[in-house]
C-alpha cells in the first residue's frame, strides 16, 4: 500500500516531514506527495524543493514526486534537481498520454518523440474511448468520457465546438458522430511552425 499527500494543511502549517516518517513507520510501501498545500488547492506553483526536503526524512521507502510536471523536460529536471525515485503525473496525462512515451524516452536520454499529429491524437482518443467503453458499458463509458475527451481537444483551434457538442452524448453513436464532425484536425499554430520549417529548409 502506497500513500500521498500534500506539503500540509497550508504553508503556515506544512507538516510533511513529520508525516512521511509517520507514514513509512505505519508500513507504506511509497510516498508521493503533491507540492501544494490542501489549502492552495490548485493555485501556485508546486515546491519541489519542500518535496526534495522529504527525502532525508524517509529511510527506505521511494519518494515520488507530484506538481505541474507538463513536458518530458520537467520531468528530467525534476530527478536531476530534486532527488525525488520516481514522478507522478497527473492533469497534463489526461488529454496527452503520448507524455509519458515522452519523458521515457527523454529519461534514457534518447530523442523526445513529437507530439502526434491532430488525426493521430483523435486516434488516441478513440481508442481511449472503446477501452473505457469496454470497460464501464455504452452509456456509463460515453458519458464518462465527455470530460475526458475535451482534454484532447484543449489548447487546439475549435475546441470549444468540440466541448459543446460532446458535453451533450449519451451513445457512442452520438459520440463517434461529435468525433468526425467537431474533433480539432487543423492547428493554425502548429501549420504555420511546419511551413516555416519547410522554407526554413528550402532556404538552407
Ligand atoms: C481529474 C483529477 C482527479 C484527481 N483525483 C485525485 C484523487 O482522487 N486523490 C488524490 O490524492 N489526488 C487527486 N488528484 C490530484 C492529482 O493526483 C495530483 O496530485 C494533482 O493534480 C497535481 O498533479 P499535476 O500537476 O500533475 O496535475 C486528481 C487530479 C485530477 C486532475
Amino acid at each position: 500500500m502506497t500513500a500521498k499527500i500534500r506539503l500540509g494543511c497550508s504553508r503556515e502549517n506544512i507538516n510533511c516531514n513529520e508525516i512521511a516518517r509517520v507514514v513509512e513507520e505505519a508500513g507504506a510501501a511509497a510516498l508521493t506527495v503533491h507540492g501544494r498545500t490542501a489549502a492552495d488547492m490548485f493555485r501556485g506553483n508546486a515546491d519541489w524543493e519542500r518535496i526534495s526536503e522529504i527525502k532525508s526524512h524517509l529511510r527506505n521507502i521511494p519518494l515520488i514526486g507530484n506538481g505541474d510536471l507538463d513536458s518530458a523536460e520537467k520531468v528530467v529536471a525534476a530527478f536531476d534537481q530534486y532527488d525525488v525515485d520516481a514522478v507522478m503525473i497527473a492533469r497534463a496525462c489526461l488529454g496527452r498520454p503520448w507524455l509519458f512515451a515522452q519523458a521515457a524516452a527523454a529519461l534514457r536520454g534518447e530523442p523526445i518523440p513529437p507530439e502526434p499529429t491532430l488525426p493521430e491524437q483523435r486516434d488516441v482518443m478513440l481508442k481511449h474511448y472503446q477501452l473505457v467503453v469496454d470497460r464501464f458499458g455504452d452509456e456509463k463509458g460515453t458519458v464518462l468520457m465527455r470530460k475526458y475527451a475535451c482534454c484532447y481537444a484543449q489548447g487546439k483551434h475549435g475546441a470549444r465546438y468540440f466541448r459543446t457538442h460532446v458535453a451533450k452524448v449519451s451513445t457512442p453513436e452520438e459520440f463517434h458522430s461529435v468525433v468526425e464532425e467537431y474533433f480539432p484536425l487543423h492547428d493554425p499554430k502548429r501549420e504555420s511552425q511546419d511551413a516555416e520549417s519547410v522554407s526554413s529548409a528550402a532556404g538552407s
